[in-house]
């Protein structure tokens, strides 16, 4: 598949097989996270990778908007430097990356932000100068995606020529 047929096709999915999600699969997604760029390449980030069911589920409980996590196959912590003040748009980037490098490979995913945070910290050890950014759990798609289509403002309301038109809403 091409990049643009990647981004477009991809969404955003909850609901997981159990089928396993092979190594080298899992690794070019750690690896397309690797090769991304950060702000003044700092590569201030890191990546948790969890895989074991029990950490799995754990994840789930630490979640406020991401319980599906549960029955994912695997799952990435992504932790930045808030001391960085684009930390985020890093953030963005390589969540982006990975999921991409995953829908290449079949591979779905989903995200989530809201976390239970002193729980979260404790349960997986992490230090307080890193920022939780998000969670993204993987694995193959319990249903076939094909067909659904993503729910998305037309560019005419949302690119402006030349100018901010404040007159170009939706
Ligand atoms: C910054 C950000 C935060 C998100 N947080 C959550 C979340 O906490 N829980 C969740 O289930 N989905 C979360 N999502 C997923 C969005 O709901 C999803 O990307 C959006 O509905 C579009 O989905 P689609 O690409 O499948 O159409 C988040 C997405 C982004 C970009």
């Amino acid at each position: 598949m091409d990049a643009f047929e990647c981004l477009a096709t991809k969404l955003d999915i909850r609901d997981f097989s159990q089928i396993e999600v092979p190594g080298d699969i899992k690794l070019k997604v750690l690896e397309a996270a690797r090769l991304t760029g950060t702000g003044l390449n700092t590569q201030h980030w890191r990546f948790i990778l969890v895989e074991n069911k029990e950490n799995l589920k754990r994840l789930a409980n630490d979640s406020t908007s991401g319980n599906w996590v549960a029955n994912c196959n695997f799952a990435i912590i992504i932790l930045t430097n808030p001391k960085y003040h684009f930390h985020l748009i890093d953030a963005g980037r390589v969540i982006q990356s990975m999921q991409l490098a995953a829908w290449n490979y079949a591979v779905g995913s989903g995200i989530f932000t809201g976390i239970k945070e002193d729980k979260f910290r404790k349960d997986f050890g992490i230090p307080p100068e890193m920022n939780i950014s998000a969670v993204i759990g993987l694995g193959y798609p319990l249903k076939k995606l094909f067909g659904k289509r993503k729910d998305r403002i037309p560019l005419s309301v949302l690119v402006h020529n030349e100018k901010y038109d404040a007159s170009n809403k939706s």
